[in-house]
């Protein structure tokens, strides 16, 4: 059962940046789905380090735009992402220390599904007029 569900209200109206997030929803529900199933630490171990890698990919898609075109918030932006990328290394760290109790006992993807959608809803969102009028669909 996916835990989130794209919608329109999460999109920013950019095409390769709504691809991106929506490929992040369906980690985090994969995530979710192999917690709630107790499959092998393996795969925890698969989908953890292919959130980590493709947040950070996405994170540099969006910043590069933001270098690119001067994006005013730029540095308040970039505090969110970085903090979440701090988040996810301590999550990991927990992993390979406790196993996948510990993904449970953090609660880790209520983390997740919160964060990202609240990113998306309002700091992300807040650039998506700014890029159209760069002209970026
Ligand atoms: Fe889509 Fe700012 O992360």
């Amino acid at each position: 059962m996916s835990i989130i569900t794209w919608s329109d209200s999460l999109s920013v109206g950019i095409v390769e940046i709504d691809a991106q997030h929506k490929k992040l929803v369906s980690i985090i529900n994969a995530l979710n789905d192999n917690l709630l199933d107790s499959r092998s630490k393996s795969v925890f171990e698969q989908l953890l380090n292919e959130l980590v890698s493709y947040t950070q990919e996405h994170f540099g898609t969006e910043e590069k735009l933001f270098a690119q075109f001067d994006y005013p918030e730029t540095d308040d932006h970039k505090k969110e992402h970085k903090f979440f990328v701090q988040e996810l290394m301590k999550f990991t760290r927990g992993f390979y220390e406790g196993g996948t109790e510990f993904l449970l006992s953090a609660d880790i993807v209520a983390f997740l599904v919160n964060w990202l959608v609240n990113h998306i809803q309002t700091t992300d969102k807040k650039y998506s007029f700014f890029f159209k009028e760069k002209g970026l669909k």
